[in-house]
């Protein structure tokens, strides 16, 4: 029970790396606030975590939507008055069912520019503007940010997702420095390819999984390898841990 009464809201908990997160929150005794998107994948998310005996609940919420998040954070806020944990983890990327190009920079249209940054960035941004102020009042809190290797290195071909992550970097090492005398920490995680609906496309394609397999490890994540890592910097197992950029990725950015 590492987050024990604790309330964490995370971001696209109903796929993926949130998925997987919400579960483990959850079986460590976090209420977990699931803020996604899509209504069947997060009230299927919602009903699982129920029927495995642990406490969450489904707020329906775009990310990117300014009256969507500050109605999520004072619906959370009226249910538990307090936010103990925010996992900004919700993102677009690679899946081919995503309607954005994923291209370098000349190739890319401003309109999928603004909306991959729209999400990828702002919603990170949204999120914490509104549940930072009732961290500060209740002078705790704990921000996890996912990024992704493409926000520390130069990985080229989805530009607009690239600059986004970066920003997601450089947003965790600001906010520790300006929220850390509220006792708030704020943390990022940079996965490495993880094996989620996000990437399954790519993973069809022989030539991208080698490259995703190339790291020590010699092979891709799970999502369950991402919830652990995010447990970890959301407990107070990590209580002296701020402003970390963490590589989540068998070791691939350091070959
Ligand atoms: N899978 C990878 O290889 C990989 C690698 C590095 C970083 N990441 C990052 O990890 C995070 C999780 O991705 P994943 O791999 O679990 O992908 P995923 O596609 O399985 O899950 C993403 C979830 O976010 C939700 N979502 C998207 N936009 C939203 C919005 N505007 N509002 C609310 N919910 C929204 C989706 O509905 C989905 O449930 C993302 O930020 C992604 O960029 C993924």
């Amino acid at each position: 029970m590492r987050l024990e009464g604790k309330v964490a809201i995370i971001t696209g908990a109903g796929s993926g790396q949130g998925k997987a997160s919400a579960k483990l929150f959850a079986k460590e005794g976090a209420k977990v606030v699931i803020a996604e998107w899509n209504e069947e994948a997060g009230k299927r998310m919602e009903q699982e975590i129920v029927d495995a005996g642990n406490e969450a609940v489904f707020i329906q919420t775009d990310i990117s939507d300014e009256s969507n998040v500050t109605l999520l954070v004072d619906q959370v806020v009226d249910m538990y008055g307090r936010i103990d944990i925010l996992f900004n983890n919700a993102g677009i990327g690679f899946s081919s069912s995503s309607k954005y190009k994923m291209a370098p920079l000349l190739e890319t249209p401003l309109k999928d520019w603004n909306d991959i940054l729209g999400i990828n960035l702002n919603g990170a941004y949204l999120m914490s503007k509104y549940v930072l102020p009732v961290m500060i009042k209740q002078k705790s809190g704990n921000i996890v940010n996912n990024s992704s290797l493409n926000g520390v290195l130069g990985v080229t071909g989805a530009d607009a997702y690239t600059a986004a992550k970066g920003g997601v970097v450089a947003l965790t090492r600001v906010m520790a420095v300006d929220y850390g005398k509220y006792n708030i920490r704020v943390n990022c995680i940079c996965p490495g390819a993880i094996d989620t609906p996000m990437i399954a496309d790519a993973l069809k394609n022989p030539e991208v999984s080698k490259n995703y397999e190339a790291g020590p490890l010699g092979r891709v994540g799970k999502p369950e390898e991402i919830a652990y890592a995010a447990l970890f910097l959301a407990s107070d197992e990590s209580s002296y841990v701020t402003g970390l950029i963490m590589p989540v990725d068998g070791g691939w950015s350091v070959v």
